[in-house]
């Protein structure tokens, strides 16, 4: 049999999957903090729902996706994001309708799609997003760019580069479409053939072609930024001057387009500088969707959201050989030497396990060097040996594995006195 895992996706196993879940933990913790509420919604939707939302020219939709047909014949997709999934709940549960607004959203979970596998880039990735959904006050995204900043900074990583800019509203992007088309047309026939097909559908996107990148025409591309209107130029500004004021540093790159089609205004990334990262430099993306309600069958509800994936994230703390703390070993080993003893040991393990301490035993019939070996092996801060002499005086062994302290302890003390011992060393 020769059955391995998909590509692009991976295990995460025991060694690792401490470090998604202190990660996750973060996550649910600066949520409560900014005052985020978790969502969870199927990892599969409606085919529609994404190339409505996402978009039917971009590369998600168009090259990306796993689309499948069900037994009853509907088209269904394993989401590529999470932004059209929380929007189709939001109109779907009429959260709109709710007490407070914006409703402020968050998830984690695995998004798919059928990319060329390469370091930082997955088929399977897990997202943490979040979604502000109500509201177009750009004290909101400043708020969202601030978290996303904060939660990077809070795990330890450094040389963060924030990158903004402005896709502007409606009106301004339309100017700025009829610009770019202006711009193009003459040469198309230079560019590739993704680039010709985007020329009348997404003019935009031509500005983010990895194949023509050095073509001297996208230099010399219209930015978007002469093409804002008041409103948007000064949303722009307003969104610039909070985070001044908040102290989080930023760039203004007119080049940034972000790859969904949902975007007006807003548009965001952080990207990570520094050698050892490869070519992938982006953490996170995110922006403004102002229409997207909309379009997904909702009344008008400004919105604006992140998504940042765990693997990058991961990887990036790997380059910058940040240790988390993530604990490591057992609280207690139980070692046990004959049939009663280890019959006895089976009832303390359950004693200790309800009393909060982590604690285990050998199921191997292994002798006593084996057990120690063991306790070694699962770091056990404590070991205790419980022989039949022991079980006769009514008392049991404990030693310190760290401080090499030995103490007899009667057995009816045992659990408290662990439970302690852990207490004190957290
Ligand atoms: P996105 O830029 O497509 O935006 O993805 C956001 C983040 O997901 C990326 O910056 C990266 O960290 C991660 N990511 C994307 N593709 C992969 C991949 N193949 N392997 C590993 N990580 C990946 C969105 O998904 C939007 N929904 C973000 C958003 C939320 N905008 C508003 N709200």
């Amino acid at each position: 049999m020769d059955i391995r895992i998909p590509r692009g996706t991976q295990d995460i196993l025991p060694g690792t999957s401490e470090k998604w879940q202190f990660i996750e933990a973060k996550i649910h913790d600066i949520c409560r903090r900014f005052n985020y509420a978790e969502i969870r919604t199927p990892i599969f939707e409606q085919t529609e729902l994404f190339q409505r939302g996402v978009g039917d020219t971009t590369d998600i939709v168009q090259k990306e996706m796993y689309t499948f047909a069900d037994r009853g014949g509907r088209s269904l997709t394993l989401r590529p994001e999470g932004t059209a999934s929380v929007v189709r709940s939001y109109v779907e549960n009429k959260l709109y309708g709710s007490a407070v607004q914006p409703e402020k959203l968050y998830y984690i979970g695995p998004m798919f799609r059928y990319e060329r596998p390469q370091s930082g880039r997955m088929r399977q990735f897990f997202q943490f997003g979040v979604e502000a959904i109500g509201s177009d006050d750009p004290a909101i995204d400043a708020e969202v760019i601030a978290m996303a900043m904060e939660f990077y900074k809070e795990l330890g990583l450094r040389g963060l580069k924030l990158v903004l800019n402005s896709l502007g509203d409606i009106d301004s992007r339309k100017a700025h479409r009829e610009a770019l088309i202006a711009h193009f047309k003459p040469h198309i026939n230079e560019f590739c053939s993704d680039c010709q097909s985007r020329l009348e559908t997404n003019p935009l996107r031509i500005l983010d072609c990895k194949k023509d990148r050095n073509h001297p025409l996208m230099e010399s591309a219209p930015s978007i930024l002469d093409y804002l209107n008041e409103e948007s130029r000064q949303y722009f500004n307003s969104v610039k001057s909070l985070l001044d004021k908040m102290d989080i540093p930023y760039e203004v790159d007119s080049g940034l387009v972000r790859g969904l089609d949902y975007y007006n205004n807003t548009a965001f990334e952080i990207m990570i500088e520094g050698e050892g990262f490869g070519a992938i430099t982006t953490l996170m993306g995110g922006g403004r969707y102002n229409g997207l309600v909309e379009d997904i069958g909702g009344p008008e509800s400004p919105g604006i959201g992140f998504a940042l994936s765990i693997e990058r994230l991961l990887m990036a703390l790997e380059s910058q050989n940040v240790e988390l703390p993530v604990t490591k070993g057992l609280d207690c080993y139980l070692v046990a030497l004959g049939e009663e003893p280890a019959q006895k040991a089976a009832v303390l393990l359950t004693e200790l396990r309800r009393a909060g301490v982590s604690a285990d035993k050998d199921y191997l019939n292994k002798k006593i060097k084996g057990q120690f070996k063991a306790a070694d092996r699962l770091q056990a801060s404590y070991t205790a040996v419980l022989g039949e002499d022991e079980l006769q005086k009514g008392i049991i062994n404990v030693k310190s594995m760290e401080r090499g302290e030995q103490k007899e302890i009667p057995l009816t003390e045992f659990t408290n006195y662990i439970r302690e011992k852990m207490e004190e060393e957290k």
